[in-house]
């Protein structure tokens, strides 16, 4: 059994995620972090507590507006920062519009599991992804080896491109495989060739037209929760995405998951942390698939990585 998962951040993300690892009865101890006043997490782990009398869970349940709560935790999953949510004229931001804000927070979250909990793995959810983790890395790269710290997206964003799939086919989504690369924005790569329905090409099922819709669907999906939800973004989803890559490393399920890790000549991509299939087991990141792809899929990539690759050069100029 897990010892002790970390949450930094108990905004709705986070807060799923610690009454998931109470009920899933996923650690001995689930510790939360949050500066909001008077003592946010602290009573949102009060909550959690006194409902676990009610399911027969035994998850100790510890929220503090410290970061000495995370002591010694084997993993920490960072949702802190400000989440995207649609302004008064109806728009919203792009993720890369939090960046400088959420920066500042990432700072703050990097300082406290240097100084707490230096063994952790490290999953990443705040936004905009690619480039929050990037820093976190940047920021904790002599305590973590890159194959322990990781962004969640790829899970969200395969999911979504599955969940619309399985819809547009009337099928089960447990028959259908499918995969989302690169940067979690709108330029991510839903990979046609590499979905299948019952190990079937997805166009045996799926019209071409339709699935070029379900693809735009699936670069914006993230935004179409947010113009729905009127405040906020997407919130279980994630946190459940951010639990079954917890779950593949605390299992050793070496499950291949598309997860933002640090690239390093692979897909052609130096020292980015960008979206890719990889083996997730006991050591964390194990191995990054490669996977062949269509020459419109490969130019599409690239277009992705451009644009984390700007995102991640507006980090670099904010000092650590
Ligand atoms: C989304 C946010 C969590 O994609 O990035 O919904």
């Amino acid at each position: 059994m897990i010892g002790k998962i970390a949450v930094i951040g108990g905004g709705n993300i986070g807060g799923v995620c610690v009454s998931e690892i109470a009920s899933r009865r996923l650690a001995r101890k689930a510790a939360l972090v949050d500066i909001k006043e008077p003592d946010f997490a602290k009573g949102k782990c009060l909550d959690i507590a006194e409902g676990n009398a009610v399911i027969g869970s035994d998850v100790i349940m510890e929220g503090s507006k410290s970061y000495e709560v995370i002591e010694g935790a084997d993993f920490v999953i960072n949702t802190a920062g400000v989440p995207r949510a649609v302004r008064p004229d109806g728009t919203f931001p792009s993720r890369e519009e939090l960046l400088a804000t959420n920066l500042k927070i990432t700072d703050a979250v990097a300082a406290g599991i240097k100084q707490y909990a230096p063994d952790a793995f490290v999953i990443s959810v705040a936004n905009p992804l690619d480039a929050i983790v990037y820093r976190l890395y940047l920021q904790l790269k002599e305590q973590i080896p890159k194959t322990k710290i990781m962004g969640m997206a790829g899970v969200l964003d395969s999911a979504r491109y599955k969940y619309f799939v399985a819809e547009a086919a009337g099928v089960s989504v447990e028959n259908v495989e499918a995969v989302v690369l690169g940067g979690h924005g709108d330029t991510m790569v839903p990979i046609r060739s590499a979905c299948r329905i019952y190990g079937l090409p997805v166009t045996k099922f799926v019209s071409e037209s339709d699935l070029a819709a379900i693809e735009t669907r699936t670069r914006k999906a993230g935004g179409e929760v947010v113009g729905l939800l009127g405040s906020g973004s997407a919130f279980v989803s994630p946190a459940w995405s951010a639990l079954d890559m917890l779950e593949s490393i605390a299992y050793d399920k070496k499950k291949i998951t598309p997860v933002c890790a640090l690239l390093d000549g692979e897909y052609g991509v130096d020292n980015l942390f960008v979206g890719v299939p990889v083996v997730l087991g006991k050591a964390g990141i194990e191995k990054i698939i490669e996977i062949d792809l269509t020459d419109d899929e490969k130019a599409a990539l690239q277009n992705s990585v451009d644009a984390v690759s700007k995102t991640c050069a507006e980090v670099d100029k904010t000092a650590i």
